[in-house]
Formats: C-alpha cells, sequence, structure tokens
C-alpha cells in the first residue's frame, strides 16, 4: 500500500497535470470526480486532498461544489484557484467579481512563515487566471500571499491544516510551484515519499504474477512505447507463458519493424512477426479516401491478428496498455475519457481469453517510460514519438502504392535524422514526413523535373490535443530540405507545416 493524495476534479483543465507533479514528489496520487462521497474518501485514507480549478464561480447555483464535511475529516486539504475559492465560500468567507481579472504571469509576494512556502523566495512570478477572487478571510483563515490585485493570492488556517492558492503551482510558468507543492505534500501532509519506478516495478511484476499464475497471455505489440514497455514487464514477470503477436502492416517508418523485433530478440518470450505489407496494400489498392483507409487498417488488423491467435489457441489473458490518461474519469464524473482514434491495444471481441491484464492502468505517459528504463528496454523504444495506428498510410495523400511507401520512409529517415543530430528530438513532441501527391515542376542539373512535394511536420504539445508548430532554426530545415531532394528520388519540393492544432490536426489524414 502507497501513501495516497487525491486530486478532487472540479472541471479544471490541469487537472491530470496536478496529479503528475505530486507523484513528481514520489507521492502517489490519483484524480477522482468532485462528486465522491465523503465515505469513499475516508475509506481511500488519503494523506492529503487538492481541490483543482474549474471553469465556475463558486456563487453560481449550479456550480460544481462539496459537502462541508470534507473540512472535517482531519486530513489536510489544498485548494488552488476555483478550489480555493470554493473552501473559502464554503467555510464562511466572501468571493466576488474582482474588479480587474488577472491572467498569465504575475509577480506575488509570499509569507515565509507558511508551510506552503517554506525555505522559499518572498517573491516570485505566479500564474494566474481569474475573474474572482477572495475579497473576505473565513475566521481562521490568514492571507500568506498577495498580488498587486488580489489581496489573497494564498491562505491557510494553520490549525485546521486547510490552505488555498488562487494561482496555479502546477504549471511551469509559476516559479518554484513544485517546491509548492512538495511542501503540502511534505511539510503539511507529512508523507514520507513512498512511489518510485522501481519500487512500481516490482509491485507490478508481483501482481501480475499473482494474476497469471500458470496461465498462458497473448498480447498486440505494436512496438509504440505503451505496448512495448507492456511487453517488458510481463515478459519479466511470466516469461514465456507471454506470446507477443506483432503485426507489421508495412506502412511502419523505415526499419522500425526489425528494430522492434531485435529489441524484443533476447527476452524471455514468444515473439511472433507477421510481415502482412501485402496483404495490406492489397486491401488499400485504389483507395484514396481517408477514414475509408483507417477503416480497412483497422480490420484488417484485426483480421491477421485473429488468424495468428488461432494458431496459439486459447489463450488466459489479453493485455492490454490502457494508461491512466485513459481511465481518469472526465471533471464531471459522467463519461470516461475514450480516445477516437483505433489503436492496436483492444481487440477483446475477437479472441477467445478469460481475462484481461492492464498493469499500466495507474501511469501516466512520463511513468510509463520511466517504468520501460527501469525494465532495461532499449532507449529508442522508450523514446520513440506517438505513432499513428494506421502508420504512414495517413502520412500519404491519398492512393498508396509501395514506391511512395519507400519514398517517405526514406525521406521521414532523414528527416529524423536531422532533428536527432540537431539536438531537437526531445523538445519537438512529434514530427514526421508527408508525401502529399502533388506533383510540381522543378530543375535538376539541366533538366525539367515534374515530382512530388513533400511535407515536414512538426509540432510541440503537451496533450496532442492542441498544439504549436516547432520553431525549427532555417539552417536546420535548409540541410533537411538539401538531403532529402538529393538522397531520396522524386522529390523536388519541401514545404515546412506552420499551422497549429486547431484548426489543422497533427497529422495530415
Ligand atoms: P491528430 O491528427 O488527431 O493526432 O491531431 C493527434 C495525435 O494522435 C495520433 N493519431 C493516432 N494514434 N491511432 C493512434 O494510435 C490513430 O488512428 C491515430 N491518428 C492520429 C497522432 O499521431 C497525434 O499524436
Amino acid at each position: 500500500m502507497h501513501e495516497l493524495v487525491i486530486v478532487l476534479d472540479f472541471g479544471g483543465q490541469y487537472n491530470q497535470l496536478i496529479a503528475r507533479r505530486v507523484r513528481e514528489c514520489n507521492v502517489y496520487c490519483e484524480v477522482k470526480s468532485y462528486k465522491t462521497s465523503i465515505e469513499e474518501i475516508k475509506a481511500m485514507a488519503p494523506k492529503g486532498i487538492i481541490f483543482t480549478g474549474g471553469p465556475n464561480s463558486v456563487y453560481l447555483e449550479d456550480s460544481p461544489s462539496i459537502s462541508n464535511e470534507i473540512f472535517e475529516l482531519g486530513i489536510p486539504v489544498l485548494g488552488i484557484c476555483y478550489g480555493c475559492q470554493l473552501m473559502a465560500h464554503l467555510t464562511g468567507g466572501n468571493v466576488s467579481s474582482a474588479d480587474k481579472s488577472e491572467y498569465g504571469k504575475t509577480e506575488t509576494e509570499f509569507d515565509t512563515d507558511s508551510l506552503l512556502f517554506k525555505g522559499l523566495p518572498d517573491k516570485g512570478i505566479t500564474w494566474m487566471s481569474h475573474t474572482d477572487l477572495i475579497s473576505g478571510l473565513a475566521e481562521g483563515f490568514t492571507s500568506v500571499a498577495h498580488t498587486s490585485d488580489c489581496p489573497v493570492a494564498a491562505m491557510e488556517n494553520k490549525e485546521r491544516k486547510l490552505y488555498g492558492m488562487q494561482f496555479h503551482p502546477e504549471v511551469m510558468h509559476t516559479e518554484n510551484g513544485t517546491a509548492m507543492l512538495r511542501n503540502f505534500l511534505y511539510e503539511v501532509c507529512k508523507c514520507r515519499g513512498d512511489w518510485s519506478m522501481s519500487n512500481y516495478a516490482q509491485t507490478a511484476i508481483e501482481q501480475v504474477r499473482a494474476k497469471v499464475g500458470k496461465g498462458k497471455v497473448l498480447l498486440a505489440l505494436s512496438g509504440g512505447v505503451d505496448s512495448s514497455v507492456l511487453a517488458a514487464l510481463l515478459s519479466k514477470a511470466v516469461g514465456n507463458q507471454l506470446t507477443c503477436i506483432f503485426v507489421d502492416h508495412g506502412l511502419m517508418r523505415k526499419n522500425e519493424g526489425d528494430e522492434v523485433e531485435a529489441a524484443f530478440k533476447d527476452w524471455d518470450v514468444n515473439f511472433v512477426r507477421v510481415n502482412a505489407g501485402e496483404r495490406f496494400l492489397g486491401k488499400l489498392k485504389g483507395v484514396s479516401e481517408p477514414e475509408r483507409k483507417r477503416k480497412i487498417i483497422g480490420e484488417e488488423f484485426i483480421r491477421v491478428f485473429e488468424d495468428e491467435a488461432e494458431k496459439i489457441g486459447t489463450v488466459d489473458f489479453l493485455a492490454q496498455g490502457t494508461i491512466y490518461p485513459d481511465v481518469i474519469e472526465s471533471g464531471a464524473g459522467d463519461a470516461a475519457v475514450i480516445k477516437s482514434h483505433h489503436n492496436v491495444g483492444g481487440l477483446p471481441d475477437y479472441v477467445d481469453f478469460k481475462d484481461i491484464v492492464e498493469p499500466l492502468r495507474l501511469l501516466f505517459k512520463d511513468e510509463v517510460r520511466q517504468l520501460g528504463i527501469e525494465l532495461g528496454l532499449a532507449d529508442y523504444l522508450v523514446w520513440r514519438q506517438p505513432f499513428p495506428g494506421p502508420g504512414l498510410a495517413i502520412r500519404i495523400i491519398g492512393e498508396i502504392t509501395q514506391e511512395k511507401v519507400e519514398i517517405l520512409q526514406d525521406a521521414d529517415a532523414i528527416f529524423r535524422e536531422e532533428i536527432a543530430l540537431a539536438g531537437l528530438d526531445r523538445d519537438i513532441h512529434q514530427y514526421f514526413a508527408v508525401l502529399t501527391s502533388m506533383r510540381s515542376v522543378g530543375v535538376m542539373g539541366d533538366f525539367r523535373t515534374y515530382d512530388y512535394t513533400l511535407a515536414l511536420r512538426g509540432v510541440t504539445t503537451t496533450d496532442f490535443m492542441t498544439a504549436d508548430f516547432a520553431r525549427i532554426p532555417y539552417d536546420v530545415l535548409a540541410k533537411i530540405s538539401s538531403r532529402i531532394v538529393n538522397e531520396v528520388k522524386s522529390i523536388n519540393r519541401i514545404v515546412y507545416d506552420i499551422t497549429t492544432k486547431p484548426p489543422s490536426t497533427i497529422e495530415w489524414e
């Protein structure tokens, strides 16, 4: 059993970020809806509770709220933004509309006698985003931070262990924000910090062993980070009781199929690689509409997987690479967040099995990577950027041919190589080439050419729901462009995609 801190989500956009920050401080944390009952909260016995921000005003009738009993449990509470105002409102303070709303980086002064700011500078920048403010403190509370427009930028009732911050300590623009959260966890909640990936790896391995016993486990391995880490974990736990089926649809990046195979060659698992490139290309012949392509690939993938699974016979468990952001409930607590993309993880309808194992269910993406490192997985798998299930099929606009796949693989490999050489591979969160299938006129030597236009896409993002285009230096782009037109046949023009998401998407199809 780990120490637990819970984040009660009141609909703020940073709920997951708060939980990640807490975990970075080595304290296990889960996100729960604000509708969670007091009884359930008591049963979880958290060391501390954090209220998130939210879009509403606390004094509106249908704003998300919580029973006052939460403050009587003797468990420390930290309210952030809306959560801070809610705490003030519920304990008898006043919240009103501010004359001037604060948004963005704000000079703030702190009372360093407060445990929240212990050991930190008494002035700094915080990230604010509010139109309401706390205009009157409840009895027992004192203000422990202020800005020029906000008299209560943080508050505390030390005796009752109730704390609030009007600003967002979880966003990186707040200087020392993580240190403030750490102070809450260690100084107020008295956590010891027992959450680490090496502990987790050990516990997860034992749990998988206990659940699986002598059973057979089947995993659809895509070569992506989640399924690769899952394979590594399961292999350590149950060795060759695990069979990984890797369907190579021939639409992977250059050499990727071989890399995945090489990474697992020496592991104690049954590794089945199915080279189904021709089969997929056959099905895709003549198809140019993006949704049709996606559908065909999704369906064909299942067919191939089914054929292979049949050879293995009945399995006891199907392993799935579900991770925590997929299972967190939304702020309203009504619906789970569901990815609209099809992934190669979920195939339960088509395979005969008794139960599911999902040992990554509690982890954030960055924790999955840490776990991969802990388990000794190759770096290039752990740090792999996201790659869509349908692969290069949705990066070749229009009809797909083997020739186009090869052109794109070669161009994309050069792009990735140069980004890595420039030391930008961890700063740009996703980058790839797109074969537009549009042709234009060029000149090479003394000859006229009529060849393809290639587009380069590079984005920075925190959640892939919104994204900005990466500001790749011109000289890096120049080198990439020159190398691709010289080394890859059939490309005579290169453009860089400078749209944000929205209104564009990251992928072109
Ligand atoms: P878009 O293009 O929607 O992409 O802005 C957002 C992120 O999702 C990835 N993506 C997919 N991932 N199956 C996946 O597993 C898919 O069908 C799929 N389509 C897009 C995309 O690469 C980006 O990271």
